[in-house]
């Protein structure tokens, strides 16, 4: 499988049981402490290895660093914060390639293995599936306050540990019920991520607007007018395939559009499993555990909010 159904992993089969799983993820600093940096980079960089339903078995570090600027520690502290969430992810580190670089960037290449039959992409909803999603939104909004020096040291900390945790548990629980198709919520926000399950799997996906999790203190800067530009990119590029009722607040529309780093799965499964599957992601803590919508017939490639 390859980059037509716009998931960002490659998939290779090897043997009729084992196919290898190939991504890769890097970026500019999100938070300010370069370990929490290191953490979000690189569960952002496993995430799309769990959205396939598959395990991570090796890594390597991406980092372009500004060796003449910056503090080797700071180096170093980044790539602790790596390794710990590669550590969390039973994976090992195996190596890595650094380049000297004004802009400091960093994350991971990421090799795991599924079961060539058995892995999910977001091609396989199904009308009738619920759709339930691991984390909540707003992490957009709250690292562009974070870059304005707006946001406080408690909201800083709980953002970035919600970007922090991996996907893995959630993996796990979707696995163990058995779903349909699944995504990881990154930059093209649940909208954009939601637009490419529908068009992906012919279907058209109905969101719950008031059912969303999102961030509280996200809201607050929203409502205060901070949008980052990249979400506003994502509503406009969804536009001509949204239908949106009656009432909807153009806030809330601007947050479901909201492009993340580290987000949560979006899962579709199917409607008498969604309970069990928001009961197992509440026992195993992810950041949320929300049924946010429902798969329809058609419009194919269409999302309604309501
Ligand atoms: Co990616
Ligand atoms: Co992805
Ligand atoms: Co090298």
């Amino acid at each position: 499988m390859g980059i037509e159904t716009s998931d960002d992993a490659g998939v290779y089969r090897l043997t009729p049981e084992i196919a290898l799983i190939q991504t890769v993820d890097f970026f500019t600093p999100i938070v300010n402490d370069p370990y929490d940096f290191g953490r979000v980079a690189a569960a952002n960089a496993l995430s799309d290895v769990y959205a396939m339903g598959g395990k991570p078995l090796t890594c390597m570090n991406i980092v372009c660093f500004p060796v003449k600027d910056m503090d080797k520690l700071i180096f170093r502290s980044i790539l602790e914060g790596g390794l710990d969430i590669v550590h969390k992810a039973e994976a090992l580190m195996v190596g890595g390639h650094s380049v000297e670089d004004p802009e400091l960037k960093y994350g991971l290449s990421v090799t795991g293995i599924v079961h060539p039959e058995r892995f999910l992409t977001n091609a396989g909803a199904r009308p009738g599936d619920v759709l339930v999603l691991t984390k909540p939104l707003g992490t957009g909004i709250l690292a562009t306050a974070l870059k304005g020096r707006m946001l406080d040291d408690r909201t800083t900390a709980i953002v970035t540990e919600i970007m922090a945790t991996l996907n893995k548990d959630a993996a796990e629980a979707m696995q163990e019920v058995g779903a349909h198709a699944c995504t990881d919520i990154t930059g093209f926000g649940l909208l954009g991520h939601g637009l490419e399950m529908a068009k992906g799997s012919k279907v058209c996906i109905r969101f719950y607007a008031g059912n969303v999790p999102v961030i509280p203190e996200a809201k607050t800067f929203a409502s205060m007018g901070l949008i980052p530009a990249g979400s506003h990119l994502n509503e406009r590029f969804c536009a001509k395939h949204l239908d949106v009722g009656h009432g909807i607040d153009s806030l809330l529309l601007n947050i479901l559009a909201d492009a993340q780093t580290s987000g949560g799965l979006l899962i579709s499964v199917a409607k008498e499993k969604g309970d069990e599957l928001v009961k197992k992601l509440r026992d195993r803590t992810t950041p949320a555990a929300h049924i946010v919508g429902e798969v329809l017939d058609g419009p194919a490639g269409v999302i309604q909010i309501r």
